[in-house]
């Protein structure tokens, strides 16, 4: 089996990560268990380019349990986890190309390398390896049959594929799965976000302007969590309904040139590129912190950053750097821009993954199965995927909720009753 990775060596440790993250995943364990007996992915090839952590690894579990032959590489160069890297090669049968820090191509030769892989199914986040292998892969594009998208950067960027007529083959939105987004984008991105950001400055929150830039359902979360830990948060957002939400949740609303004026900490969760740029810079306090939690690291323009710094100040901290401006100003950069939740913190806990990645391996199954009837086009997650996981989920947490009685069943299927 081929691989590419940091070293084989960390594979005991990275194996005890994934045991930990598996007691915290009971409904990816339970598909695993069923893929096991029933082996529905047998001998499928399988490429994901995903984030290379203890969860990823318990989705990889399930699906060769099922069958399934599986390269994976890295999403993002800097969230792989380097023992759950060498776990999955040494105890899980996956061929891995991913180490973390990669440089850009260093983290295309290892898409590339997933594709040599010929794969029958792929799995995205973020829909680089899509495009790679529409852009550039048109040799293995013959053997694909379908696919996931896991984010929803990836969606926006596969619809506009579909649009313009140039997506090949079906691709399932996982993202945009109830059981992915209420929960991974918000509780997920929430916590680890601000995980990420505490673990790279260890700066207290409360009292502390927050900027949230965006405030779809990742925004949403990290505003919310940050408000818990006491911070004064401020939300901008090009959105106008978005914005009517985030006033009447009890956010202050306002253009980012506003915000940057009295903003500690900013962070970007909005999908788009240059959401705090040169201008913005420029009105910051001495020390404020800027970190990016949306997929790519384009969300903050850190060539505009660098043009206008005077020096550019390593901090003593891994993760941080520091501009220093003509005017003496220092502005601190976390982790070049890229998701600060990932390449400063471990991402989404595995409670939240367990939904994401239980959607991802049912789809998965759905996908290899129904693929001869599907489109290519980006296609719902199906609705009994959904309500499986949803019951199961709750189930695993021991919470048992009411069901409707006949009467009320025969109530909401009527239309005749009123007042
Ligand atoms: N995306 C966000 N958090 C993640 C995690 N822990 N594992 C895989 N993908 C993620």
């Amino acid at each position: 089996m081929k691989y590419d990775i940091t070293s084989l060596k960390l594979a005991d440790t990275g194996r005890r990560n994934v045991e930990w993250a598996e007691r915290r995943m009971p409904v990816v364990r339970k598909i695993r268990e069923r893929f096991a007996r029933e082996k529905p992915l047998k001998g499928v090839r399988i490429a994901g380019c995903l984030h290379i952590t203890p969860e990823t690894a318990n989705l990889a579990r399930a699906l060769v349990a099922g069958g399934a032959q599986l390269a994976l590489c890295a999403s993002n160069p800097l969230s792989t986890q380097d023992d759950c890297a060498a776990a999955l090669v040494k105890h899980f049968k996956v061929a891995v190309f991913a180490r973390k820090a990669v440089d850009r191509k260093g983290y295309y030769e290892h898409i590339n390398a997933a594709l040599d892989f010929r794969p029958q199914i792929t799995i995205d986040d973020g829909a680089d390896l899509v495009s790679t292998l529409h852009s550039e892969r048109l040799d293995v594009m013959s053997n694909v049959l379908g696919g996931m998208e896991e984010t929803t950067t990836g969606i926006v960027r596969l619809r506009a594929m579909a649009k313009a007529g140039a997506l090949r083959y079906p691709i399932i939105a996982v993202n945009d799965a109830h059981t992915k987004y209420l929960f991974d984008n918000r509780y997920g991105t929430g916590q680890s976000t601000v995980d990420g950001i505490v673990r790279a400055t260890n700066t207290l929150l409360a009292g502390k302007n927050i900027v949230c830039a965006g405030y779809g359902w990742c925004g949403r979360g990290f505003a919310m969590r940050a408000r818990g830990l006491g911070a004064h948060v401020i939300v901008t957002e090009v959105n106008h309904l978005r914005a009517i939400e985030a006033t009447m949740d009890g956010f202050a609303v306002m253009p980012m040139k506003a915000a940057a004026k009295i903003g500690d900490v900013f962070c970007t969760l909005t999908g788009d590129i240059n959401v705090v740029r040169k201008e913005h810079f420029r009105a910051m306090k001495d020390g404020a912190i800027v970190c990016n939690s949306g997929h790519f690291n384009v969300e903050i323009d850190i060539e505009g950053l660098k043009s206008i710094a005077a020096r550019v100040e390593r901090a003593t901290r891994p993760n941080l750097v520091g501009y220093v401006m003509k005017d003496g100003r220092t502005i601190y950069l976390l982790a070049e821009g890229r998701l600060v939740n990932l390449a400063c913190a471990e991402g989404h806990p595995a409670e939240v993954m367990d939904m994401s990645f239980a959607t991802q391996s049912l789809a998965t199954e759905y996908v290899y199965r129904s693929h001869y009837k599907l489109r290519p086009e980006v296609i719902d997650v199906p609705q009994e995927v959904e309500d499986w996981i949803s019951r199961t989920k709750l189930q695993t947490m021991g919470i048992h909720i009411d069901t409707l009685t006949e009467e009320q069943k025969k109530y909401l299927g009527a239309w005749q009753e009123g007042t």
